[in-house]
């Protein structure tokens, strides 16, 4: 039997503190009742101060490779997808590995976005099934309230933070990882960005004043486009494998909008019991929802072996992207 990847352990960690929409509601000019009915966010998760974003992985990690029943020693990869790094240089993922003392391992980051963890799971994919690597952890986390214009209602009240992780090894069951499907096109890219702070907006006094280190949305324009491509996206995914939506025991999609999930949800005719959703706790946390989501879905006991499970994700690039497992 061909050789695939199997998530052999997933954790996720969520920092203590929440910043509810009446919290909000003092800041900016919103309401608890908006921001439910556009988004199905009741609160998120706020990193503390001196929290950074590797702190957080090695949180969520301590529990995949745990479930894994693994140690830190035996990874021999580990891929960090964010676009809320410690910093632009080192990798996130290569101070994860000192912290987490995964000496043995490899590490580097991805970034696309909300579509990054499914983008790192492709990659790791990848890596698992030509052999190159045998123990693999994925992590997908995001410190946004650290990157969000606090005085911008269009964004202040979408975004949380948070960590999730998946611990990958080879598997010739015939379970596992059946298809990933990755798309980006780039003509939308300024429909979410951080401009300040790389090489096309060098960090000055101008950028910090014009406010291009903050987290930019055009927000109503991109929940069209994500509708329109995520329908698209799951049918296509399970036609190329020939499934049946009906044969799908869950949806794991990025929780970005309530309403995009829920379109999402009814274009496959799959119940909202079928459907993990989390995002009125956490909001969006980017490339850290969806692994946050499956560790959810995991430990409270929702999948059973050879369950499929789709997972989806759409996000700035723009990027979208799914991946069919078969647990
Ligand atoms: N509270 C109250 N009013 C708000 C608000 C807030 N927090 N944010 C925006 N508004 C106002 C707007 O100013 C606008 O007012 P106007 O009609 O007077 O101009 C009105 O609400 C409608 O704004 P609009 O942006 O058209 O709302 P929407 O229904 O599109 O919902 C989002 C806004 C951001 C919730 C929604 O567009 C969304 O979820 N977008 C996609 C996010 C996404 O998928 N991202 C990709 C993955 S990260």
């Amino acid at each position: 039997m061909q050789l695939k990847s199997k998530i052999t352990g997933t954790g996720s960690y969520l920092p203590s503190k929440i910043i509810t929409n009446d919290d909000l509601a003092e800041m900016v000019n919103t309401t608890d009742d908006w921001i439910m009915e556009r988004t199905g966010i009741k609160e998120r998760r706020v990193a503390g101060q001196d929290e950074a974003n590797s702190d957080m992985c090695v949180e969520a990690a301590k529990k995949a490779v745990s479930a894994a029943g693994l140690k830190p020693e035996d990874l021999d990869m580990i891929i960090v997808a964010t676009m809320s790094g410690d910093m632009p240089m080192p990798s996130t993922a290569a101070i994860v590995q000192h912290k987490f003392g995964a000496i043995n391992a490899a590490a580097f980051d991805i970034n696309a976005a909300c579509s990054g963890f499914l983008y790192g799971l492709s990659v790791a994919d990848k890596f698992i099934r030509t052999g190159a690597s045998k123990k693999l952890l994925l992590i997908g986390a995001e410190v946004n309230s650290k990157f969000i214009d606090w005085k911008d209602r269009g964004t202040c009240v979408l975004f949380g933070d948070g960590a999730g992780a998946v611990v990958l090894e080879p598997a010739d069951d015939g379970r596992g990882i059946l298809s990933t499907e990755l798309f980006t096109d780039g003509s939308m890219w300024d429909y979410i960005c951080l401009p300040g702070g790389g090489s096309a907006n060098p960090p000055s006094e101008e950028t910090l004043r014009e406010g291009l280190h903050h987290i930019k949305m055009r927000g109503n324009e991109t929940f069209k486009v994500a509708v329109r491509t995520l329908e698209k996206l799951v049918i296509n995914t399970l036609e190329k494998n020939n499934i049946e939506p009906s044969e799908l025991a869950m949806l794991i999609p990025h929780q970005a909008n309530l309403r995009i999930i829920s379109a999402t949800a009814k274009r496959l005719n799959l119940p909202m019991s079928r459907v993990a959703v989390n995002i009125e706790k956490y909001g969006n946390t980017s490339s850290a929802s969806i692994p946050i989501a499956l560790d959810e879905v995991v430990r409270a006991g929702r999948l059973r072996d050879n369950d499929y499970v789709l997972l989806e994700a759409f996000g700035g690039g723009l990027t979208w992207a799914s991946a069919l497992i078969k647990w």
